[in-house]
């Protein structure tokens, strides 16, 4: 019963004491967030498991590439786990290592006379979002990571290293970052590997500022402007944020944009009797939403639109897990090989170390 599992689960916790952490996204349901010991946007999450060295494990809600950032950069020691393997992101499995590879000589070649003294022809910009191959792809190639909350800091980061970004996996994140950066949205041509010359003329790709991988995030490109103007007319005033993953109409025609933490900073600097829609991820909104009952606060999209992998950690998943380390075994690990990590941390401390 679900009373049983959420005993197993306190019971667990209290055994373990400070030998381990949980750390849980915004978008976790609310029955598995009650028990994350820190809640946090992924940038957020990726210090967290920076800064937390004394716990012997990290129970990582959220989804697989989450988990694997957390591996690379937690001490040797530390073990990481995924409560469900099953628990990833179809944006991050929309950019494949050979995909992203076969681009890269593409786009090598294409480059290949231009001085490079000064500035490198492009530099590649990973969202958060993608797996550890593609981080480490970064790292070897004088690239960076970026989350939601730092992807314009990044992209300076880059813009003062070379002339040009490609920034995969999510093509909504890419361009949005661009055009608030003044990026013209000519200037910012979609790449498809799969499409003789990348399915631009060579000039476009020489001409480019920001390559767009054509990734995108299937909870956020629901979101439409038809429902933005749609909240306005019902109510007068409101407030609209969205989530950069949306696409770039969305984020226009909306108030303000931003990671889920600058969302829940958007939402605590409001007023009492404020009205705010939100477009992102339906349990973050309904948190939100039960956290501040002074305000009207609704998601953008009237069907409900969860993570379906983020709810696929639920609550037996993480029962089963911590019953696991009580008995002294580590259940569902992640473990990046050291090969990848290597790598994929230069582009992660790039991104750490990048300030605005
Ligand atoms: P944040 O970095 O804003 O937490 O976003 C992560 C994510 O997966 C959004 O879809
Ligand atoms: Fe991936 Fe979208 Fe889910 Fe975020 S909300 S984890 S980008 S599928």
């Amino acid at each position: 019963s679900d009373d049983e599992l959420h005993a197993r689960i306190r019971a667990a916790k209290e055994t373990l004491g400070d030998r381990l952490v949980i750390l849980g996204h915004f978008y976790q349901r609310d029955e598995v967030v009650q028990y994350a010991d820190f809640v946090g946007d992924s940038f957020q999450l990726a210090n967290a498991a920076l800064t937390k060295p004394d716990a012997e494990t990290i129970v990582f809600c959220g989804v697989h590439f989450m988990a694997e950032t957390a591996d690379i950069l937690a001490r040797p020691e530390q073990h990481v786990i995924l409560p469900n393997l099953a628990a990833g992101c179809s944006m991050a499995d929309m950019a494949d290592e050979d995909s992203v590879e076969a681009a890269w000589e593409e786009l090598m070649e294409l480059y290949a006379d231009e001085d490079q003294s000064e500035l490198a022809s492009v530099i590649p910009v990973t969202y958060m979002n993608s797996s550890a191959a593609l981080k480490a792809f970064c790292g070897r190639h004088g690239g960076i990571v970026c989350t939601s909350s730092n992807a314009s800091t990044v992209l300076e980061w880059a813009f003062e290293r070379g002339r040009r970004v490609l920034f995969f996996p999510d093509q909504h994140l890419g361009r949005n970052t661009g055009k608030a950066m003044g990026v013209p949205e000519e200037l910012m041509p979609m790449v498809n590997a799969r499409k003789p010359g990348l399915g631009q003329d060579p000039q476009t790709l020489l001409d480019a500022k920001v390559l767009l991988w054509p990734g995108f995030c299937s909870v956020h490109k629901r979101f439409t402007v038809a429902q933005v103007e749609q909240a306005r007319a019902d109510h007068p005033g409101v407030k609209v944020i969205v989530h950069p993953e949306c696409p770039m109409p969305v984020v226009d025609a909306a108030d303000a944009s931003g990671s889920t933490d600058a969302i829940r900073r958007f939402v605590a600097a409001s007023s009492p009797g404020d009205v705010i829609a939100i477009g992102t991820e339906v349990n973050m909104v309904n948190r939100l939403a039960a956290e501040y009952p002074d305000r009207t606060i609704f998601c953008l999209d009237p069907v409900v639109c969860p993570c379906s992998t983020m709810y696929r950690i639920h609550p037996g998943y993480l029962a089963w897990t911590l019953d696991g380390l009580v008995e002294g075994e580590v259940r569902n690990e992640i473990v990046v090989p050291d090969e990848i990590a290597t790598d994929a941390k230069i582009a992660l401390d790039r991104m750490l170390a990048a300030r605005p």
